[in-house]
């Protein structure tokens, strides 16, 4: 029974090792979100930072690093209530035995228009939004967003641009225009790049429980074919035992004759 009983275990382990949050394939790190989803904001506007990630932690042992120093709070949720130009810069989060969560970067502004975007990097098909956001959430109407200088939209009421699968030909310098109290106003620039996304690793993580997955139909097959042959062998063990005639060359019997 060797092969059938050591090769599910194999597949089980390939699997848990290759699974796409696998737990035993790196240490886990939490991720920091951003809830509404805009990383640029007004001065004075509130913005949640969440820390996901640990599920199998206590619920108040989330720590918060804002431009390296560690903030008192402690729970899975940051609120940044008017936010402030201090309120700018480097966040990040970690549980006991986990790994710093990557940077997540905020900046404040003072400005008319302000282009926000759900991310300045994006991987290729992930979603992108953008909004031409008014200060003080004012209506600004006759919006344009532009991409590398060119025109791409033009609303005459606002509306967010949103990207569901962003390619590479998405990356470039956005920028918007709209009115505000029959004024004209633009953004300042903004760029975003979205990034190829790694095939090796996709590849590796549907071969590897292949190859394991081929393995072990292999073995059971090796295993099965012997299990036929011992039957087989003991069949013709049997049969010579018993009926003579089954053998293909008999061999001549003098006592026939
Ligand atoms: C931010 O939150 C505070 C407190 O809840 C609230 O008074 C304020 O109006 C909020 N600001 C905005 C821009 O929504
Ligand atoms: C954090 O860093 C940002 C960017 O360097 C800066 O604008 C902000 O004032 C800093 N805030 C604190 C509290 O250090
Ligand atoms: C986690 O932190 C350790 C020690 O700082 C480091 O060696 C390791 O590369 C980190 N792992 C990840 C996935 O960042
Ligand atoms: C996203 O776009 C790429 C390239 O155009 C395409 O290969 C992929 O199938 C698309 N994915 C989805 C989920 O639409
Ligand atoms: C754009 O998105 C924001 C945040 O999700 C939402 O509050 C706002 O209503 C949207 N604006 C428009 C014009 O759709
Ligand atoms: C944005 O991209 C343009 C064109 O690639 C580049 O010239 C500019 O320096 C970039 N700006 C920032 C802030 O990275």
């Amino acid at each position: 029974m060797a092969p059938l009983m050591e090769s599910p275990t194999l597949l089980c382990i390939a699997l848990l090792l290759f699974a796409p949050d696998g737990m035993l394939a790196a240490p886990q790190k939490p991720m920091v979100s951003l809830n509404p989803p805009w990383n640029r904001i007004f001065k004075g506007e509130n913005v949640t930072l969440t820390c996901h990630g640990n599920k199998f932690y206590a619920v108040d042992s989330t720590k918060w690093i804002h431009n390296g120093s560690v903030l008192e709070v402690t729970t899975s949720s940051l609120n940044i209530v008017n936010a402030d130009f201090e309120d700018s810069g480097e966040y990040k989060c970690q549980h006991p035995k986990f790994n710093e969560s990557e940077p997540v970067y905020l900046e404040v502004f003072s400005d008319w228009l302000l282009l926000q975007a759900s991310a300045q990097v994006v991987m290729e098909g992930q979603p992108l939004f953008l909004r031409c956001h008014g200060w003080r959430n004012w209506n600004v109407y006759k919006v344009i967003y532009y991409k590398n200088g060119e025109a791409l939209k033009y609303w005459y009421e606002n509306h967010n641009i949103s990207i569901t699968n962003a390619t590479v030909e998405d990356s470039g310098t956005y920028y918007c225009v709209g009115k505000m109290w029959q004024l004209d106003y633009a953004s300042e620039p903004l760029n975003i790049t979205v990034k190829k996304a790694q095939r090796d690793k996709y590849w590796l993580q549907f071969f590897i429980p292949l190859l394991v997955a081929i393995l072990f139909v292999v073995d059971t097959g090796l295993f099965i074919s012997t299990q036929r042959q011992v039957t087989f062998l003991l069949k013709i063990k049997r049969n010579r035992k018993g009926f003579k005639l089954l053998s293909p060359h008999p061999k001549p019997n003098p006592q026939n004759n």
